[in-house]
């Protein structure tokens, strides 16, 4: 089985004042965008979960997202009276530490995939608390492309896409470790941010520059605190585009919104050969097929 999990930007983020067991309760409007990991599934004769991946750097241990979706559906299985093996390829595709979401789109694909791998039977009821136990920004990606998340991230309302169809995301070198950004968030800002809902019915409809003169993202000051860099690449990529550019997340990638695809890669272009950083046009809650949607699940290895 191959399945295809894309990444993600923060369109707005608003950040409020820390709850008791020290997550930020959260108002954003989140959105797939063209750019996706690739996962592979193959049963195993070895009642275990093995990872292997095409870049070094990713640790393929328990730490891994994809390991501890795999390990909770064995669970569901071994309930069953069922010893499942599995082996589990990963083509990382977006960079890790940018406030993309791959980790936790990778978790949240392989919840949905191995369901139907196994033959699970699990209803979206059943496989939502999984998401929320594995991280804030998964339960996101089992609901679809355009959603308004609230509580720590878990509470998912599905919304329209909004009507610009293109990003640039612009790429650094670098990433930012996301509980040291909400860490200075509360140096910056004890008392947190308002948690007012956009809106967002409005917002659906606004052209990339109208839209981009309403988002926020609570984050930015804390990021740019911690790593100066990200804050001068911005300044410099809003000068040679001449308009807004925002962070995604905690960052380290930054965005901006275009209506057409031609102006968005030209404006990738122009960030790749002036400002020398990687930068890539990609489509905003882009449609796309993989095997999860393509055909019914093969017979599951019984062990
Ligand atoms: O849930 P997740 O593992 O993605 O969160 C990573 C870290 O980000 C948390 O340990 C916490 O420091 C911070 N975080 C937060 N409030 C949120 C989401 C994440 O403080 N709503």
């Amino acid at each position: 089985m191959r399945l295809l999990a894309p990444a993600k930007i923060n369109l707005h983020l608003r950040v409020g004042p820390p709850r008791a067991d020290g997550f930020h309760p959260l108002l954003s409007w989140m959105c797939t965008i063209g750019l996706f990991d690739t996962l592979v599934l193959d049963p195993s004769d070895v009642a275990q979960v093995s990872l292997t991946c095409d870049r070094p750097w990713v640790p393929c241990d328990q730490t891994n997202l994809v390991h501890r979706a795999a390990a909770l559906l064995r669970e569901h299985a071994a309930a069953q009276g069922r010893n499942v093996g599995l082996r589990v390829g990963l083509e990382k595709r977006i960079p890790v530490g940018a406030g993309l979401g791959g980790g936790s789109s990778d978790a949240a694909r392989m919840l949905l995939g191995l369901n139907q791998f196994w033959g699970l039977g699990l209803s979206g009821d059943q496989l939502a608390p999984m998401a929320a136990a594995l991280g804030s920004d998964v339960p996101f990606f089992l609901n679809g492309q355009s959603a308004l998340c609230s509580g720590r991230g878990e509470v998912v309302q599905p919304v329209a896409a909004p009507k610009p169809h293109w990003a640039v995301l612009l790429l650094p070198p670098f990433g930012v470790s996301t509980p040291q950004a909400y860490q200075r968030f509360d140096q910056l800002c004890p008392s947190g941010c308002a948690l007012d809902r956009p809106d967002i019915e409005q917002w659906v409809h606004l052209s990339a520059d109208s839209l981009l003169d309403v988002l926020v993202n609570d984050l930015e000051a804390a990021a740019f605190s911690l790593v100066p860099e990200l804050a001068r690449l911005r300044d410099s990529a809003q000068g040679a585009l001449s308009r807004i550019v925002r962070m995604s997340g905690s960052g380290s990638s930054l965005f901006t919104l275009f209506d057409s695809d031609i102006a968005a890669h030209e404006a990738a272009h122009i960030v790749m050969s002036e400002l020398k950083i990687r930068a890539v046009a990609v489509r905003l809650a882009p449609t796309f097929e993989d095997d999860l949607t393509q055909r019914p699940a093969p017979a599951p290895v019984l062990l």
